[in-house]
């Protein structure tokens, strides 16, 4: 790591707007860091005008509060950009905001993380359409954050459809967008692979469920349904899942494990393969309820609240 990246953080523009309780710096001419503007100033201040900076950084310490500050702007603004139907407006911040909360992750960023999901779920109970299709923007550069965001608002539209409480809602949601931690510990080269993997990469890939159980479990903060749906999202109920082939599933688990199947098949993540209709991947999924790796009534459950509330609809010959 260099001396630079050891102290500063580079800031992320989307971001910056939010950083007006936050040291600003930048770097000058003769490459040194200094301050841009003092905590208590927005960053696009009328007597800042005259500078032209490129790039801004915060001291490193400064990172959580500067999340936390992110977070709550996003939540603000977050009704507003909702009831104004800018729902791919709404996505790109919250892209940019969780990108930033899951680098590093055991740098205490995730502590902001479940006030943020809370924060969804309650404007989810008035705009409950509107967050869904935060699932069906999609974006060229398919990454594991996009992933991520997109099981989070399959999952609460699950939550929603099926009656959970509030407290619940959040719980699943933060286990959705947690629940591939553990990949920011396996190499990039792997992840972002233009081709099949090999039995070897593919062990590795194998490991990320442990991977997120053992950094969430670090952090210290009450993740219990996160930390369970991190370990088992890839378990399935015949056994033939990973990282252990266990049959007694919890919730979570079983609920991730067929959102997030459904999410990668219907995502052209990678080139190789092309992205299935929603109702192709049903079918597919419905595959391997027959054979009882997945739960069947979570199945019928998730298929109905992506788009027919009153069972009626175009999903109806599934079953
Ligand atoms: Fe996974
Ligand atoms: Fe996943």
């Amino acid at each position: 790591m260099s001396e630079m990246s050891k102290k500063w953080i580079l800031v992320r523009k989307s971001n910056i707007k939010y950083y007006e309780e936050v040291k600003l710096y930048y770097r000058n001419p003769a490459g040194n860091v200094v301050l841009y503007k003092p905590e208590g100033m927005r960053f696009d201040d009328e007597s800042l005008k005259h500078k032209y900076v490129d790039e801004y950084y915060i001291k490193k310490e400064d990172k959580v509060r500067c999340l936390r500050a992110a977070q709550q702007g996003f939540s603000k603004n977050l009704l507003h950009n909702i009831v104004q139907n800018d729902t791919a407006t709404v996505k790109n911040e919250l892209i940019n905001l969780i990108d930033e909360t899951l680098s590093e992750p055991r740098s205490g960023g995730l502590e902001t993380a479940p006030e943020l999901i809370e924060n969804i779920a309650e404007s989810y109970s008035s705009q409950p359409d509107i967050i869904k299709n935060l699932a069906k923007i999609s974006f060229s550069d398919y990454t594991t954050t996009i992933h991520s965001v997109n099981v989070m608002a399959l999952t609460m539209g699950y939550c929603f459809y099926t009656g959970c409480s509030l407290e619940r809602t959040r719980d699943f949601g933060l286990a959705a967008l947690l629940h591939d931690l553990g990949k920011t510990e396996i190499p990039g080269d792997i992840l972002t692979a233009n081709r099949s993997l090999t039995d070897k990469e593919f062990e590795k890939i194998k490991k990320h469920p442990a991977l997120g159980y053992t950094i969430l479990k670090e952090t210290g903060f009450d993740l219990t349904i996160a930390v369970q749906g991190a370990l088992e999202h890839h378990e399935k109920l015949d056994g033939s899942g990973y990282p252990k082939g266990k049959t007694n599933i919890s919730e979570c688990g079983m609920i991730l494990g067929i959102i997030d199947c459904y999410e990668a098949i219907t995502n052209d993540d990678r080139p190789y393969r092309s992205a299935m209709a929603p109702l192709d991947a049903l079918s597919l999924i419905k595959n391997d309820v027959e054979k009882g790796k997945y739960n069947r009534k979570i199945f019928e459950d998730f298929a109905y609240s992506l788009t027919d509330f009153n069972r009626t609809g175009k999903y109806k010959d599934l079953f």
